[in-house]
Protein backbone atom coordinates (compact mmCIF):
# COMPACT_ATOMS: atom_id res chain seq x y z
CA UNK A 1 0.00 0.00 0.00
CA UNK A 2 1.30 3.44 -0.93
CA UNK A 3 0.57 6.27 0.92
CA UNK A 4 1.51 10.46 1.85
CA UNK A 5 1.47 12.61 4.43
CA UNK A 6 4.10 15.94 4.88
CA UNK A 7 6.19 14.76 7.62
CA UNK A 8 6.71 10.72 8.79
CA UNK A 9 7.50 10.89 12.56
CA UNK A 10 9.75 7.67 13.92
CA UNK A 11 8.96 7.15 17.75
CA UNK A 12 6.19 7.37 19.97
CA UNK A 13 8.21 8.70 22.81
CA UNK A 14 8.03 12.26 24.24
CA UNK A 15 10.15 13.57 21.05
CA UNK A 16 7.48 12.18 18.52
CA UNK A 17 4.59 12.81 20.51
CA UNK A 18 5.35 16.91 21.03
CA UNK A 19 6.60 17.23 17.57
CA UNK A 20 3.64 15.60 16.00
CA UNK A 21 1.17 17.27 18.56
CA UNK A 22 3.21 21.12 17.73
CA UNK A 23 2.84 19.98 13.61
CA UNK A 24 -0.98 19.85 14.08
CA UNK A 25 -1.45 23.04 15.80
CA UNK A 26 0.23 24.78 12.65
CA UNK A 27 -1.98 22.51 10.50
CA UNK A 28 1.19 20.38 9.04
CA UNK A 29 -0.06 16.82 8.75
CA UNK A 30 2.07 14.02 10.40
CA UNK A 31 2.19 10.09 10.82
CA UNK A 32 3.82 9.12 14.08
CA UNK A 33 4.99 4.99 13.93
CA UNK A 34 5.35 3.21 16.91
CA UNK A 35 7.19 -0.23 17.01
CA UNK A 36 5.60 -0.77 20.71
CA UNK A 37 2.59 -1.50 21.88
CA UNK A 38 0.15 0.85 23.61
CA UNK A 39 0.63 -0.28 26.58
CA UNK A 40 4.11 -0.62 26.54
CA UNK A 41 5.06 3.13 25.81
CA UNK A 42 2.44 4.03 28.77
CA UNK A 43 3.97 2.07 31.30
CA UNK A 44 7.77 2.13 30.55
CA UNK A 45 8.85 3.94 33.75
CA UNK A 46 11.30 6.74 33.11
CA UNK A 47 12.07 10.07 34.17
CA UNK A 48 10.36 12.46 35.85
CA UNK A 49 11.13 15.90 36.16
CA UNK A 50 10.02 18.86 33.99
CA UNK A 51 11.50 21.93 33.49
CA UNK A 52 9.18 25.13 32.76
CA UNK A 53 9.18 25.17 29.08
CA UNK A 54 8.28 21.01 28.51
CA UNK A 55 5.55 22.06 30.99
CA UNK A 56 4.51 25.29 28.56
CA UNK A 57 4.68 22.94 25.31
CA UNK A 58 2.20 20.15 27.16
CA UNK A 59 0.09 23.49 27.89
CA UNK A 60 0.61 24.89 24.27
CA UNK A 61 -0.92 21.60 22.59
CA UNK A 62 -3.52 21.27 24.80
CA UNK A 63 -2.36 18.05 26.61
CA UNK A 64 -1.56 20.07 30.10
CA UNK A 65 -4.51 19.62 31.68
CA UNK A 66 -4.41 15.97 33.72
CA UNK A 67 -0.78 17.62 34.41
CA UNK A 68 -2.11 20.71 35.81
CA UNK A 69 -4.10 19.26 38.44
CA UNK A 70 -1.64 16.37 39.31
CA UNK A 71 1.51 17.78 38.61
CA UNK A 72 3.89 18.15 41.91
CA UNK A 73 5.86 21.99 41.48
CA UNK A 74 8.76 22.15 43.18
CA UNK A 75 10.34 25.32 44.11
CA UNK A 76 13.61 23.74 45.12
CA UNK A 77 15.87 20.79 46.04
CA UNK A 78 18.07 18.74 48.56
CA UNK A 79 21.62 18.30 48.20
CA UNK A 80 22.76 16.19 51.10
CA UNK A 81 26.41 14.97 52.18
CA UNK A 82 28.28 14.34 55.09
CA UNK A 83 24.27 13.64 56.78
CA UNK A 84 23.68 17.33 56.01
CA UNK A 85 20.74 18.79 54.00
CA UNK A 86 21.77 22.16 51.85
CA UNK A 87 18.59 23.41 49.84
CA UNK A 88 19.06 24.96 46.31
CA UNK A 89 16.34 27.24 46.87
CA UNK A 90 14.91 27.72 42.43
CA UNK A 91 12.30 29.50 43.21
CA UNK A 92 14.71 32.75 45.01
CA UNK A 93 17.84 32.08 42.72
CA UNK A 94 16.12 31.85 38.67
CA UNK A 95 12.37 33.15 39.28
CA UNK A 96 11.48 29.48 38.58
CA UNK A 97 10.91 25.78 39.54
CA UNK A 98 10.32 22.51 37.80
CA UNK A 99 6.88 20.08 38.06
CA UNK A 100 7.65 16.63 39.05
CA UNK A 101 5.22 14.86 36.87
CA UNK A 102 5.63 10.79 35.14
CA UNK A 103 6.89 10.70 31.49
CA UNK A 104 4.67 7.70 31.74
CA UNK A 105 1.69 10.49 32.21
CA UNK A 106 3.20 12.83 29.69
CA UNK A 107 3.22 9.81 27.20
CA UNK A 108 -0.44 8.83 28.04
CA UNK A 109 -1.63 12.48 27.75
CA UNK A 110 -0.21 13.10 23.84
CA UNK A 111 -0.94 9.77 22.73
CA UNK A 112 -4.73 10.53 23.82
CA UNK A 113 -4.93 14.19 22.46
CA UNK A 114 -3.33 12.44 19.46
CA UNK A 115 -5.87 9.68 18.74
CA UNK A 116 -8.89 12.21 20.03
CA UNK A 117 -8.13 14.59 17.63
CA UNK A 118 -8.21 11.83 15.29
CA UNK A 119 -4.36 11.94 14.09
CA UNK A 120 -2.32 8.75 12.65
CA UNK A 121 -0.56 7.30 15.44
CA UNK A 122 0.24 3.55 14.36
CA UNK A 123 1.66 0.99 16.92
CA UNK A 124 3.07 -1.82 16.64
CA UNK A 125 5.09 -1.27 13.00
CA UNK A 126 7.69 -3.60 12.10
CA UNK A 127 10.58 -3.50 9.78
CA UNK A 128 10.91 0.54 9.54
CA UNK A 129 13.19 1.20 6.64
CA UNK A 130 14.33 3.87 5.98
CA UNK A 131 15.04 5.25 2.16
CA UNK A 132 15.52 8.79 -0.55
CA UNK A 133 16.99 10.85 2.47
CA UNK A 134 19.66 12.47 0.33
CA UNK A 135 16.73 13.05 -2.26
CA UNK A 136 13.40 15.64 -1.55
CA UNK A 137 11.35 12.73 -1.36
CA UNK A 138 12.12 10.25 0.85
CA UNK A 139 10.64 7.48 2.15
CA UNK A 140 9.49 5.24 5.16
CA UNK A 141 8.53 1.57 4.71
CA UNK A 142 7.39 -0.37 7.39
CA UNK A 143 4.46 -3.50 8.23
CA UNK A 144 1.72 -2.22 9.82
CA UNK A 145 -2.15 -3.74 10.75
CA UNK A 146 -2.99 -3.25 7.09
CA UNK A 147 0.34 -5.07 5.42
CA UNK A 148 3.07 -3.38 3.61
CA UNK A 149 3.41 0.36 3.60
CA UNK A 150 5.59 2.71 1.28
CA UNK A 151 4.75 6.19 2.97
CA UNK A 152 6.38 8.92 1.03
CA UNK A 153 6.65 12.20 2.74
CA UNK A 154 8.67 15.93 2.40
CA UNK A 155 10.87 14.98 5.89
CA UNK A 156 11.30 12.15 8.37
CA UNK A 157 11.61 12.87 11.78
CA UNK A 158 14.12 10.49 13.47
CA UNK A 159 12.54 10.44 17.23
CA UNK A 160 13.12 6.68 17.77
CA UNK A 161 15.29 6.40 20.69
CA UNK A 162 18.95 5.30 20.78
CA UNK A 163 18.63 2.12 19.65
CA UNK A 164 16.21 3.52 16.45
CA UNK A 165 16.74 2.77 12.64
CA UNK A 166 16.91 6.13 12.07
CA UNK A 167 20.54 7.96 13.28
CA UNK A 168 21.65 4.00 11.98
CA UNK A 169 20.29 5.12 8.46
CA UNK A 170 22.70 8.13 8.25
CA UNK A 171 25.52 7.09 6.31
CA UNK A 172 28.66 6.70 9.06
CA UNK A 173 31.19 9.15 7.71
CA UNK A 174 28.57 11.73 8.04
CA UNK A 175 28.14 11.78 11.63
CA UNK A 176 30.61 12.24 14.21
CA UNK A 177 30.02 10.46 17.84
CA UNK A 178 31.15 12.10 20.93
CA UNK A 179 30.54 8.72 23.96
CA UNK A 180 31.51 8.80 27.42
CA UNK A 181 29.97 6.04 29.33
CA UNK A 182 30.41 5.72 33.31
CA UNK A 183 31.46 2.99 35.83
CA UNK A 184 28.05 3.29 37.07
CA UNK A 185 24.71 2.09 36.68
CA UNK A 186 20.95 3.14 38.60
CA UNK A 187 19.00 0.41 40.21
CA UNK A 188 15.48 2.36 40.69
CA UNK A 189 12.76 1.83 41.73
CA UNK A 190 8.97 2.35 42.08
CA UNK A 191 7.51 2.07 45.63
CA UNK A 192 3.77 2.95 47.09
CA UNK A 193 4.73 4.65 49.68
CA UNK A 194 4.59 8.52 50.40
CA UNK A 195 7.75 10.65 49.88
CA UNK A 196 9.75 10.58 52.80
CA UNK A 197 10.59 14.33 51.53
CA UNK A 198 8.44 17.06 50.31
CA UNK A 199 11.42 17.99 47.62
CA UNK A 200 13.79 15.70 45.70
CA UNK A 201 16.90 14.65 47.48
CA UNK A 202 20.09 14.01 45.78
CA UNK A 203 22.69 12.36 48.20
CA UNK A 204 26.52 11.83 47.94
CA UNK A 205 27.57 9.37 50.27
CA UNK A 206 30.68 7.23 50.97
CA UNK A 207 28.71 3.85 49.76
CA UNK A 208 27.73 5.90 46.51
CA UNK A 209 24.77 8.64 44.94
CA UNK A 210 21.07 8.11 46.28
CA UNK A 211 17.95 10.05 44.86
CA UNK A 212 14.93 10.17 46.71
CA UNK A 213 12.60 10.91 43.78
CA UNK A 214 8.51 10.72 43.41
CA UNK A 215 5.95 10.74 41.29
CA UNK A 216 2.95 11.86 43.51
CA UNK A 217 1.64 12.20 47.05
CA UNK A 218 1.72 8.51 47.52
CA UNK A 219 4.00 7.29 45.11
CA UNK A 220 8.16 7.33 45.41
CA UNK A 221 10.92 7.07 43.14
CA UNK A 222 14.32 5.86 44.25
CA UNK A 223 17.65 5.34 42.87
CA UNK A 224 20.87 3.79 43.94
CA UNK A 225 24.51 4.08 42.22
CA UNK A 226 25.30 0.94 41.43
CA UNK A 227 27.83 -0.96 38.80
CA UNK A 228 26.27 -0.99 35.26
CA UNK A 229 26.29 -4.74 35.31
CA UNK A 230 24.87 -5.28 38.82
CA UNK A 231 22.82 -8.18 39.23
CA UNK A 232 19.19 -7.01 39.98
CA UNK A 233 18.70 -10.25 41.39
CA UNK A 234 20.98 -9.91 44.23
CA UNK A 235 19.31 -7.17 45.52
CA UNK A 236 16.15 -8.14 48.20
CA UNK A 237 13.76 -5.39 48.93
CA UNK A 238 15.64 -5.47 52.61
CA UNK A 239 18.54 -4.99 51.02
CA UNK A 240 17.63 -1.99 49.17
CA UNK A 241 15.47 0.13 51.93
CA UNK A 242 18.65 -0.56 53.94
CA UNK A 243 21.36 0.47 51.71
CA UNK A 244 18.61 3.99 50.84
CA UNK A 245 17.90 4.31 54.16
CA UNK A 246 22.32 4.44 55.23
CA UNK A 247 22.82 6.77 51.84
CA UNK A 248 20.10 9.13 52.82
CA UNK A 249 20.75 9.38 56.06
CA UNK A 250 20.36 12.55 57.81
CA UNK A 251 19.07 14.29 61.50
CA UNK A 252 15.53 14.43 61.35
CA UNK A 253 15.26 12.34 58.31
CA UNK A 254 13.49 8.56 58.54
CA UNK A 255 13.21 6.63 55.23
CA UNK A 256 9.45 5.26 54.94
CA UNK A 257 9.54 2.19 53.74
CA UNK A 258 6.61 0.20 50.99
CA UNK A 259 5.85 -2.31 48.57
CA UNK A 260 8.28 -2.12 45.39
CA UNK A 261 6.08 -2.36 42.75
CA UNK A 262 8.80 -1.81 39.91
CA UNK A 263 12.47 -1.63 39.72
CA UNK A 264 15.48 -2.16 37.19
CA UNK A 265 19.24 -1.27 36.50
CA UNK A 266 19.83 1.76 33.93
CA UNK A 267 23.13 2.05 32.62
CA UNK A 268 24.95 5.51 32.37
CA UNK A 269 26.04 6.96 29.30
CA UNK A 270 26.73 11.18 27.59
CA UNK A 271 26.29 10.68 24.26
CA UNK A 272 26.03 12.85 21.13
CA UNK A 273 25.76 12.44 17.29
CA UNK A 274 26.46 15.06 14.93
CA UNK A 275 24.82 16.29 13.09
CA UNK A 276 21.48 16.29 13.99
CA UNK A 277 20.54 16.19 9.96
CA UNK A 278 21.18 14.13 7.21
CA UNK A 279 19.33 15.41 4.13
CA UNK A 280 15.85 15.34 4.75
CA UNK A 281 16.43 13.36 7.92
CA UNK A 282 16.16 15.17 11.15
CA UNK A 283 17.35 13.50 14.11
CA UNK A 284 15.19 14.66 17.88
CA UNK A 285 15.73 13.39 21.28
CA UNK A 286 17.55 10.25 22.67
CA UNK A 287 18.15 9.38 18.90
CA UNK A 288 20.82 12.27 18.51
CA UNK A 289 21.93 12.46 22.40
CA UNK A 290 21.69 10.65 25.68
CA UNK A 291 22.78 12.07 29.26
CA UNK A 292 23.32 10.29 32.03
CA UNK A 293 20.04 10.99 34.49
CA UNK A 294 21.96 12.98 37.26
CA UNK A 295 20.89 16.42 35.93
CA UNK A 296 17.04 15.29 34.58
CA UNK A 297 17.66 16.34 31.83
CA UNK A 298 16.69 13.33 29.06
CA UNK A 299 13.01 14.23 28.51
CA UNK A 300 13.43 18.16 28.63
CA UNK A 301 16.03 17.50 26.25
CA UNK A 302 13.49 15.66 23.60
CA UNK A 303 10.62 18.19 24.04
CA UNK A 304 13.42 20.74 23.19
CA UNK A 305 14.36 19.36 20.44
CA UNK A 306 10.49 18.68 18.83
CA UNK A 307 9.95 22.69 19.90
CA UNK A 308 12.69 23.80 17.71
CA UNK A 309 12.15 21.22 14.91
CA UNK A 310 8.21 21.90 14.67
CA UNK A 311 9.22 25.81 14.72
CA UNK A 312 12.07 25.12 11.62
CA UNK A 313 9.22 22.90 9.49
CA UNK A 314 6.48 25.65 9.80
CA UNK A 315 9.18 27.93 8.68
CA UNK A 316 10.37 25.51 5.75
CA UNK A 317 6.51 25.08 4.75
CA UNK A 318 5.83 28.46 4.31
CA UNK A 319 9.53 28.60 2.07
CA UNK A 320 11.54 29.51 4.22
CA UNK A 321 14.33 26.83 4.51
CA UNK A 322 16.41 28.86 6.84
CA UNK A 323 15.75 27.25 10.20
CA UNK A 324 15.91 23.79 9.35
CA UNK A 325 18.79 24.24 7.37
CA UNK A 326 20.12 25.95 11.37
CA UNK A 327 17.87 23.26 13.03
CA UNK A 328 21.34 20.86 13.88
CA UNK A 329 23.22 24.09 14.80
CA UNK A 330 20.38 25.16 17.22
CA UNK A 331 19.68 21.94 19.23
CA UNK A 332 23.56 21.42 19.39
CA UNK A 333 24.68 24.40 21.42
CA UNK A 334 21.48 23.85 23.67
CA UNK A 335 22.70 20.20 23.73
CA UNK A 336 25.98 20.29 24.82
CA UNK A 337 25.37 22.65 27.76
CA UNK A 338 23.12 19.95 28.84
CA UNK A 339 25.48 17.56 28.14
CA UNK A 340 28.23 19.61 30.16
CA UNK A 341 25.54 20.34 33.17
CA UNK A 342 24.52 16.52 33.21
CA UNK A 343 27.99 14.94 32.98
CA UNK A 344 29.10 17.86 35.69
CA UNK A 345 25.78 16.81 38.42
CA UNK A 346 27.18 12.94 37.47
CA UNK A 347 30.87 14.06 38.99
CA UNK A 348 30.13 15.73 41.70
CA UNK A 349 27.83 13.17 42.91
CA UNK A 350 28.39 10.05 42.17
CA UNK A 351 31.47 8.22 43.96
CA UNK A 352 34.28 6.41 41.84
CA UNK A 353 35.85 3.56 43.07
CA UNK A 354 39.14 4.41 41.41
CA UNK A 355 39.25 8.19 41.99
CA UNK A 356 42.76 9.54 43.33
CA UNK A 357 42.15 10.64 47.15
CA UNK A 358 43.00 14.02 46.24
CA UNK A 359 40.27 14.18 43.90
CA UNK A 360 37.80 13.10 46.36
CA UNK A 361 39.19 15.81 48.36
CA UNK A 362 38.14 18.34 45.44
CA UNK A 363 34.60 16.62 44.96
CA UNK A 364 34.10 17.49 48.36
CA UNK A 365 35.09 20.72 48.05
CA UNK A 366 33.07 21.44 45.48
CA UNK A 367 30.08 19.75 46.87
CA UNK A 368 30.75 22.15 49.90
CA UNK A 369 31.31 25.28 47.08
CA UNK A 370 28.05 24.80 45.35
CA UNK A 371 25.99 24.42 48.38
CA UNK A 372 27.80 28.14 50.41
CA UNK A 373 28.13 29.81 47.71
CA UNK A 374 25.18 31.69 46.07
CA UNK A 375 27.04 32.55 42.75
CA UNK A 376 27.63 28.20 42.80
CA UNK A 377 24.04 27.62 43.40
CA UNK A 378 22.31 29.71 40.86
CA UNK A 379 24.65 28.23 38.17
CA UNK A 380 23.33 24.88 39.23
CA UNK A 381 20.11 25.95 39.95
CA UNK A 382 19.56 27.89 36.31
CA UNK A 383 20.91 24.77 34.44
CA UNK A 384 18.35 22.04 36.56
CA UNK A 385 15.30 24.69 36.02
CA UNK A 386 16.37 24.92 31.90
CA UNK A 387 18.84 27.08 29.75
CA UNK A 388 16.38 28.83 27.32
CA UNK A 389 15.21 27.36 24.32
CA UNK A 390 17.65 29.45 21.95
CA UNK A 391 20.93 29.10 24.51
P1 LIG B 1 12.18 7.44 23.61
O1 LIG B 1 11.39 7.79 24.79
O2 LIG B 1 13.19 6.35 23.70
O3 LIG B 1 11.15 7.11 22.45
C1 LIG B 1 11.54 6.50 21.25
C2 LIG B 1 10.40 5.66 20.75
O4 LIG B 1 10.75 5.11 19.48
C3 LIG B 1 10.08 4.49 21.66
O5 LIG B 1 8.71 4.47 21.96
C4 LIG B 1 10.50 3.27 20.86
O6 LIG B 1 9.72 2.14 21.12
C5 LIG B 1 10.31 3.77 19.44
N1 LIG B 1 11.10 3.07 18.43
C6 LIG B 1 12.35 2.58 18.54
N2 LIG B 1 12.73 2.00 17.37
C7 LIG B 1 11.71 2.15 16.51
C8 LIG B 1 11.50 1.77 15.18
N3 LIG B 1 12.44 1.10 14.49
N4 LIG B 1 10.31 2.07 14.58
C9 LIG B 1 9.36 2.73 15.28
N5 LIG B 1 9.50 3.12 16.57
C10 LIG B 1 10.67 2.82 17.17
N6 LIG B 1 15.72 10.58 31.89
C11 LIG B 1 15.62 11.29 32.99
O7 LIG B 1 15.68 12.50 32.92
N7 LIG B 1 15.42 10.64 34.20
C12 LIG B 1 15.34 9.28 34.30
O8 LIG B 1 15.16 8.74 35.39
C13 LIG B 1 15.46 8.52 33.15
N8 LIG B 1 15.40 7.17 33.20
C14 LIG B 1 15.55 6.46 32.03
C15 LIG B 1 15.53 5.06 32.04
C16 LIG B 1 15.71 4.32 30.86
C17 LIG B 1 15.68 2.80 30.90
C18 LIG B 1 15.92 5.01 29.64
C19 LIG B 1 16.14 4.23 28.35
C20 LIG B 1 15.92 6.41 29.63
C21 LIG B 1 15.75 7.14 30.82
N9 LIG B 1 15.75 8.53 30.82
C22 LIG B 1 15.64 9.23 31.95
C23 LIG B 1 15.88 9.30 29.61
C24 LIG B 1 14.53 9.76 29.07
O9 LIG B 1 13.52 8.86 29.43
C25 LIG B 1 14.69 9.89 27.58
O10 LIG B 1 15.66 10.91 27.37
C26 LIG B 1 13.41 10.20 26.82
O11 LIG B 1 12.57 9.08 26.84
C27 LIG B 1 13.74 10.58 25.39
O12 LIG B 1 12.57 10.64 24.62
P2 LIG B 1 12.61 10.25 23.08
O13 LIG B 1 11.24 10.50 22.58
O14 LIG B 1 13.74 10.92 22.41
O15 LIG B 1 12.98 8.71 23.05
C1 LIG C 1 12.93 10.63 38.56
O1 LIG C 1 12.03 11.02 39.33
O2 LIG C 1 12.81 9.59 37.91
C2 LIG C 1 14.19 11.38 38.48
C3 LIG C 1 14.32 12.58 39.15
C4 LIG C 1 15.50 13.30 39.07
C5 LIG C 1 16.55 12.81 38.33
C6 LIG C 1 16.42 11.61 37.65
C7 LIG C 1 15.24 10.89 37.73
O3 LIG C 1 17.72 13.49 38.28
Amino acid sequence: MQRRTQVAIIGAGPAGLMLGALLAQRGIESVVLEARSRHYIENRIRAGVLEQGSVDAMHEVGAGTRMAGLGLVHDGAILRFSGRSHRIDFRALTGKAVTIYGQTELVRDLVAARLAAGLPLELEVEDVALSGLDTTRPEVRYRGAAGEVTLGCDVIAGCDGFHGVSRAAIPAEQLRVFEREYPYGWLGILAEVAPSSPELVYAHHDRGFALLSMRSPSLSRLYLQCRPDEDLASWSDDRIWSELAVRLTADDFTLARGPIVQRSITPMRSFVAEPMRYGRLLLAGDAAHIVPPTGAKGLNLAIADARLLAEALAAFYRGDPALLDGYSDACLRRVWKVERFSAWMTQLLHVDDSAEPFARRLQRAELDYVTSSRAAATTLAENYVGLPLRS
